[in-house]
């Protein structure tokens, strides 16, 4: 049986790396993508000939949809598409430069559009797809300073139970999983600085990790999750617990 194809973005470190490493070790063939040469050489390495990566940055719309056209027009499909790659760029909204808020926007939502509608047409032609986008706690909660992150995540929430719906009957899922605070280059400074105040409101009292996410996605990638969709699923220890997700 053909192997089942995932793309992964954001592949060289933090969640992104343990989701590549986690589908990988179920057996799936991993493209992943990273901004510099020295993160596709790092991604290939970890994935061996399970796998590849490339290069690729949001930044860049137009080069975004070529480089995935091209993979389209190699793999013919993708399988399981995980939109991982974000970033933050903090700032109180009265003194947020535009360019801060744009970038953000592009990188954490933005992308998913460009890259979903390229790769969708083959998923529905086969009538088979899973696609799995991490949000974030924020997108529900808010946090200062990051009102441009805080619409990027609650954006990609709307984004996927509208896609959900749409392609539901095509045999594809779409569904989110929302993490807390995992340690990752990310949150690294954020999570020694204010450590005892962050765990304070962790029920688990402890930090998530890049694993605990994989475990999640690893599952919505999979047959078994075949019945779910539209969902948002949070990691995070408790420190969030809504009734209507
Ligand atoms: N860590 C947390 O506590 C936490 C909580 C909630 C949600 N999340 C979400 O989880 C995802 C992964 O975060 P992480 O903690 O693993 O962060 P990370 O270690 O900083 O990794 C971010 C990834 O995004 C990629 N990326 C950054 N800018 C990009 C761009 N312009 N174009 C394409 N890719 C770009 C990076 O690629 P390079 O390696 O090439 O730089 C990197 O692989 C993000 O969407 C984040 O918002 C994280």
């Amino acid at each position: 049986m053909k192997k089942k194809i995932a793309l992964v973005t954001g592949a060289n470190k933090g969640i992104g790396k343990k989701i590549s490493i986690e589908l990988m070790n179920s057996g799936i063939y991993v493209i992943g993508t990273a901004t510099t040469e020295v993160g596709i050489n790092n991604i290939k390495k970890k994935l061996k000939n399970q796998g590849t990566s490339i290069l690729i940055n949001f930044i860049d719309i137009s080069i975004t949809k070529k480089t995935i056209k091209k993979l389209i027009n190699k793999y013919k499909t993708i399988d399981i598409f995980v939109h991982n790659a974000g970033i933050i760029n903090d700032n109180l909204l009265i003194t947020m430069p535009d360019i801060k808020w744009n970038h953000v926007i592009d990188v954490n939502l933005s992308s998913i559009f460009y890259i979903t509608k390229i790769i969708i047409p083959a998923m529905i032609k086969q009538k088979y797809g899973r696609i799995i986008v991490i949000s974030s706690i924020i997108s529900c909660i808010g946090q200062k300073g990051q009102t441009n992150y805080a619409a990027s995540k609650s954006g990609l929430i709307g984004f996927s139970k509208s896609l959900a719906l749409e392609v539901a009957s095509r045999g594809i899922t779409v569904n989110l999983v929302s993490p807390g605070y995992i340690l990752t280059d990310m949150t690294r400074k954020i999570l020694s600085s204010k450590k005892k105040e962050i765990l304070n409101k962790i029920p688990m009292e402890r930090f998530g990790t890049p694993q605990d996410v994989a475990n999640v996605v690893s599952f919505l990638s999979s047959k078994q999750s075949s019945y779910i969709t539209g969902q948002n699923i949070h990691v995070n220890g408790g420190m969030y617990v809504d009734l209507a997700t």
